[in-house]
């Protein structure tokens, strides 16, 4: 039985930081484990232009501990006013990585997303230009469509017409959760990929409402039906390039999770990694472990992978089941089964 697996450090592919109190208290945790993480642009006011991303930058970096190395991969929060020139100047100053596209309501703080997409074209189109990619949360927000079908309905709708019109933008289906996407990735000739978080490989939606209502188990997009769990897993364990890790570690403060209406978010930033090899080992995928974590994310970005690498122990892990922030206690996920690795220290 292997006792040890020694990996190139991982990346973050998709991550929420916050801000202020319960940015500081939940860096650390991500910065111990990553060397890189593509950070969200859904803040309050969003993260919209060159100038917003070079200070939220400048505020990760301030906050992060004495000794990390980190590297925050900023992103631009796509609006129907973004200006291409401003895109094309961050892109060339080397501060950003890829855009972010909310259609407007689908999820928190996206009130300032996309309602029209032909109003972004232009931006779409020096986006191609300049090979930065489109990172999409894949669900539609007409209240017609029920919220289990938003992301395969995004597809058809939405991202399909989107790569009809620009055929060379590369985008990255964030938080795939159905074998809808997973099919959909499958069938693209290379410039499309899409990243899986570690929640939606442990949690169908039974997690979220047999039994009693768990809210800490609620993210966007949805945890689905066991057969697109499994899909993501037979993805994700397989070792193709186009599948990588992005955690969406959203972090809420239990006072909002815990609300008549609550938030959208599950916090994975400590326990992701004992969790994926969790996964892999179940699997009998342990030696593609790497190549989700480490390697496609990389090659997709065009960046070159981490030279340090990080060391899983067979070795039973243990995590707070929340941590303190200045902001209030935030909830730990639960991925409801054993774990056997940990993180070397
Ligand atoms: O569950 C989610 N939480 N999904 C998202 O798309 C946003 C995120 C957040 O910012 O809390
Ligand atoms: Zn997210």
């Amino acid at each position: 039985m292997t006792q040890s697996l020694t990996i190139r450090r991982p990346d973050d592919w998709h991550l929420h930081l916050r801000d202020g109190a319960m940015m500081r208290a939940v860096l650390p945790l991500s910065a111990e484990h990553f060397t890189r993480a593509i950070i969200m642009p859904n803040l309050v006011p969003p993260v919209v232009t060159a100038q917003d991303a070079r200070a939220y930058r400048d505020r990760i970096r301030a906050a992060l501990p004495a000794r990390a190395d980190f590297t925050p991969l900023m992103t631009l929060y796509l609006t129907e006013n973004t200006n291409p020139d401003d895109v094309q100047k961050a892109h060339a100053e080397g501060l950003i990585t890829a855009l972010k596209l909310y259609p407007a309501g689908a999820t928190t703080n996206s009130a300032s997303g996309v309602s029209d997409f032909s109003k972004v074209d232009a931006v779409l189109e020096r986006m191609t230009a300049l090979g930065l990619p489109l990172c999409t949360h894949g669900e539609v927000t007409d209240p017609a469509v029920d919220i289990f079908d938003r992301e395969a309905v995004f597809i058809e709708r939405v991202l399909d017409p989107i790569r009809q019109r620009h055929p060379d933008l590369r985008v990255v289906m964030e938080h795939i959760t159905t074998s809808d996407a997973v099919d959909y990735v499958l069938a693209s000739k290379g410039n499309l990929a899409a990243t899986i978080t570690t929640h939606h490989l442990v949690i169908n939606r039974n997690h979220i409402l047999a039994g009693g209502i768990r809210p800490h188990y609620y993210c966007l997009p949805v945890a689905k039906r066991e057969t697109h769990r499994l899909a993501l897993r037979a993805a994700a364990t397989s070792g193709d390039a186009r599948f990588f890790l992005g955690t969406d570690s959203a972090p809420h403060k239990d006072a909002n999770k815990l609300l008549p209406c609550g938030c959208a978010g599950c916090f994975t930033a400590p326990n992701t990694l004992s969790i994926l090899a969790e996964v892999f080992e179940q699997d009998g995928a342990l030696d593609k472990l790497e190549a989700f974590t480490s390697l496609n994310g990389p090659a997709y970005y065009g960046l070159p992978v981490n030279d340090a690498t990080l060391t899983l122990i067979r070795e039973t892990p243990s995590f707070p089941s929340r941590i303190d922030t200045d902001d209030g206690p935030v909830t730990v996920f639960d991925p409801d089964m054993d774990l056997h690795w940990k993180v070397a220290p």
